[in-house]
């Protein structure tokens, strides 16, 4: 049998102790399969003195994450701390230049430097693997960097962020407003202390960045993806969105256009009857639409301990099977220095639906003129629904609900803007993107 492959963790909160454990309870299993061992050697976390649920009294202890990422004592560097600058960086390109392969979960840093990090494993001879940082346990970055390579990738869309998935079905399921549904999913300990990174989107964005560069072979390009969190949306629009047939879900998409590729994350209204509808709590799910083998989803769970140590053990074990001396598989799927510069798509001339909730003052005309500014565009219009809430008898101001046919997005904030200063609005206007899914269009 081969050597063992020695392991050193960095960062043993929730999924490095998960996969001290993980390692230790399936040891049989993975000699067997790998055909040698897989043995945490060394580790390194914020204390030493933190009691954990795990056993590392056989590791070396590292105060320094860099010191341990290039310590004669391990082969592989797992980075399971987050932070996209300082001591994760420091110390995954130390590991890279000493010629270890490195395994981390780090979207953030990967959407930063991972087409740096994969010339330097290339440069090296070593493997950058990462299934762990996109929807967690689910295996898509294996299946989009190898098993479609004979495809071209035409969009990839999913629920990335459990977080929002969970606040999102509460406040579809049970009415209850962005707020409750915040504090319930930090009591439960869904959502981050400071949620801001899961609900501002950051978290999706970081995510379809890198899955952006596996589909269509282009360098990561973060800073183009269009961004919008779930904090504005309230429960009238679920409730609005439910009664025409749709659910509000936080999708990243990115697609191939006449122009470039359009990367965005933002609320989407789907239609009720859709599959990625029927995805509810922290469940993820991603789908590929690819012009050889069609349609593709894969769901399962997008976080967690155990479901993202599963993931990290799996580029463990790709890496215990790889042979010294044999030509790996580059880690965004095709040489990082033939990876194509990325041409935005810009998201003006973003097509699609928009659902539009506006709170029209009660006045004569009023109506009139929405519809006005919005055939000064050219939008056409496939439903308005002008109702008065049972709760609002004496308001002198109306909601009004807007589906609209396809149009662009340059269209759209043109008629809003012009709808807003005209004065017979309460408040700023909703608008929620409505996505043409596979089996609708
Ligand atoms: N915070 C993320 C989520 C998991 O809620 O899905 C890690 O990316």
């Amino acid at each position: 049998m081969s050597n063992p492959l020695r392991i050193g963790v960095a960062g043993l909160g929730t999924v490095g102790t998960a996969l001290v454990n993980l390692l230790d309870n399936k040891r049989a299993e993975l000699i067997e399969r790998c055909g040698r061992e897989t043995v945490v050697t060394a580790v390194t976390a914020r204390s030493q003195r933190t009691n954990r649920d795990c056993d590392i009294s056989n590791a070396q202890w590292f105060d320094n994450p860099v010191d341990l990422a290039t310590s004669d004592n391990i082969d592989v560097y797992v980075e399971l701390m987050g932070g996209d600058e300082g001591v994760a960086a420091d110390s995954v390109r130390a590991a890279l230049n000493a010629g270890k392969h490195v395994v981390t979960a780090n979207k953030a840093l990967l959407a930063k430097h991972g087409v740096e990090f994969a010339k330097l494993a290339e440069e090296n001879g070593t493997l950058l693997n990462f299934e762990a940082a996109v929807a967690g346990g689910i295996p898509i970055i294996k299946t989009m960097r190898e098993s479609l390579t004979s495809n071209n990738v035409i969009r990839v869309y999913g629920i990335m962020n459990g977080t929002c998935n969970y606040m999102l079905t509460r406040m579809e399921e049970e009415g209850l407003s962005f707020e409750d549904c915040l504090q319930q999913a930090q009591e439960l300990g869904y959502a981050e202390a400071d949620p801001t990174f899961d609900v501002g989107g950051h978290d999706t964005m970081h995510k379809l960045a890198l899955l952006t560069s596996l589909a269509f072979g282009t360098e990561i390009a973060v800073d183009e993806i269009y961004l919008e969190g779930i904090t504005k949306i309230t429960p009238e629009d679920i409730e609005a969105a439910k009664d025409l047939g749709y659910s509000i879900k936080l999708l990243g998409v990115t697609q191939k256009t006449d122009t470039g590729i359009e990367q965005r994350v933002h609320p989407t209204m789907v239609p009720l009857a859709a599959p990625i509808a029927q995805i509810g709590g922290v469940t993820n799910a991603v789908v590929v639409e690819a012009d050889v083998v069609g349609e593709l989803m894969m769901t399962g769970p997008g976080a967690g301990g155990d479901a993202t140590a599963s993931a990290v053990a799996g580029d463990i074990a790709d890496i215990a099977k790889s042979r010294p001396g044999h030509q790996h598989v580059p880690s965004l799927g095709k040489p990082a220095v033939s990876l194509t510069p990325y041409v935005k798509s810009r998201m003006r001339t973003h097509r699609g639906g928009y659902f539009i909730r506006l709170n029209l003052n009660d006045k004569a005309g009023s109506f009139a003129a929405i519809a006005s500014r919005m055939a000064e565009q050219d939008i056409s219009l496939e439903s308005i629904v002008q109702r008065r809430e049972a709760n609002s008898q004496n308001s002198d101001s109306q909601p009004v609900i807007m589906i609209t046919h396809d149009t662009t997005e340059e269209a759209i904030s043109a008629a809003l803007k012009a709808i807003n200063s005209d004065g017979h609005l309460k408040g700023d206007p909703q608008m929620i993107r409505i996505e043409k899914l596979g089996f609708d269009i």
